[in-house]
């Protein structure tokens, strides 16, 4: 890992400006004295273990030998069976010889074998119920989060708190609350990655659970904050928003006009066909921002009747923001969508806006109704303006 960071294009530029080469070295040479000295100690221990069996086996061959000599210089076997038997020893050694390297070859493969199988016991926690129901087309009601909970596996902080509200078919809503307010958090629930610990999240009245869960990833299309900037061509990039239409150029072009990605992409040397990112020699780095628009396309790339963004737009520049959105809400009409953002020019434009404090529900309603209202929304808002005034 620390050669990693060393030699890889993303942290080149932190390892300079923070000066870490030192560091980094040093760390890599203590960890590297660890590991020779446990190799080494394995080294011995497998040594001496194996000088004492070999010395034993050794002693047994030439014990046999010097028994069976014996044997037949006082005549009790002939010079016939003394020749047989010494060509058995022979073959025999040679044939425990070769058991005992497998055997050596074997318990070290073993040791990963385990880690295999360990592997391919997992059972995925997140599985489609036994008799499925169809996905609702088109959602009549919407999601309804009642009482919902959720603490992550390795953690017994909730992440999640006595949320209950509904997302309403073809509403918009935005999520906005401090880091580590539980945002993201929500929306993995929302788009079934984890199941709540407690409460439900229904659709149309249903458990999520009861749903097919491959229509369900059809149907709602999620882009994360921290989306995978895939170091493919840059239609590969946008296709892995649905990879059955990998093929189809024209969906893909489309989903990049949407997103505002188009225009960057044709000033591309190879447009489409770019390779991005710097492990290719021909790749080409983009700005967060460039890299954002590329994502937000993939958003596009399905029909899903629920959009969510996760912070799509933090790199876009203000202008570049304010058009994106004015985009989505004309793509997404009729559909329902979850935004999350900082940026309250952006929230202000939801139907409604929900605040998010310690994974606890806080407000929520309009941005009228929020400044109206005069709390923590009205007061965040006031932060902020204050920042551009
Ligand atoms: N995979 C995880 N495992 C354990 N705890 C997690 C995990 N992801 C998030 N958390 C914790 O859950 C809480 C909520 O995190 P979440 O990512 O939902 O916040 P957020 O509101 O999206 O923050 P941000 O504005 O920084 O994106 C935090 O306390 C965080 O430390
Ligand atoms: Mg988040």
């Amino acid at each position: 890992m620390y050669v990693f960071w060393g030699a890889s294009d993303d942290t080149a530029k932190e390892v300079k400006i923070f000066n870490l080469s030192g560091f980094i070295v040093n760390r890599f040479r203590q960890l590297s004295s660890r590991f020779y000295a446990q190799n080494k100690r394995l080294a011995i221990k497998r040594t001496v273990w194996g000088a004492s069996l070999a010395i034993l086996g050794s002693a047994g061959y030439y014990g046999a030998y010097v028994f069976i000599i014996a044997q037949t210089a006082v005549g009790l076997i002939t010079i016939g069976t003394l020749t047989f038997l010494a060509g058995s020893f022979r073959q025999l050694r040679g044939l425990m010889e070769t058991i005992l390297l497998r055997f050596n070859s074997v318990s070290q493969g073993a040791v990963y074998l385990q880690d295999f199988f360990d592997f391919f016991e997992i059972q995925p926690t997140i599985v489609t119920a036994l008799k499925p129901l169809p996905f609702p087309k088109p959602i009549r009601q919407g999601f309804t989060f009642d009482n919902v909970g959720f603490k992550y596996a390795n953690s017994d902080k909730w992440a999640n708190r006595h949320i209950s509200f509904t997302l309403h078919a073809g509403e918009k809503i935005a999520l906005v609350g401090e880091n580590g307010a539980g945002k993201t958090t929500l929306v993995k629930l929302l788009a079934r990655l984890y199941d709540p610990s407690e409460g439900r999240i229904l659709l149309d009245g249903i458990d999520l659970k009861e749903y097919d869960l491959n229509e369900l990833r059809i149907q709602i299309g999620v882009i994360f904050q921290d989306f995978i900037r895939y170091q493919m061509s840059v239609s590969q990039n946008i296709a892995v928003g649905n990879i059955n239409e990998q093929g189809n150029t024209g969906l893909i072009t489309d989903s990049s006009k949407q997103s505002l990605a188009h225009p960057m992409i044709e000033k591309l040397p190879f447009k489409y066909e770019q390779m991005l990112g710097r492990r290719f020699n021909n790749g080409i780095e983009l700005s967060g921002g460039e890299w954002q628009k590329i994502a937000l396309a993939r958003a596009y790339m399905k029909d899903a009747q629920l959009l969510i963004l996760d912070e799509p737009t933090a790199a876009l520049d203000a202008r570049a923001e304010y058009e994106v959105f004015q985009r989505f809400a004309d793509l997404t009409k009729g559909k329902s969508a979850v935004l999350i953002s900082h940026r309250f020019s952006t929230v202000r434009m939801a139907d409604r806006i929900i605040v998010l404090e310690k994974g606890c529900l806080l407000e929520m309603g309009s941005h009228d109704e929020l400044l109206e209202k005069d709390g923590r929304y009205a007061e965040l808002f006031g932060l902020q303006a204050m920042g551009y005034r």
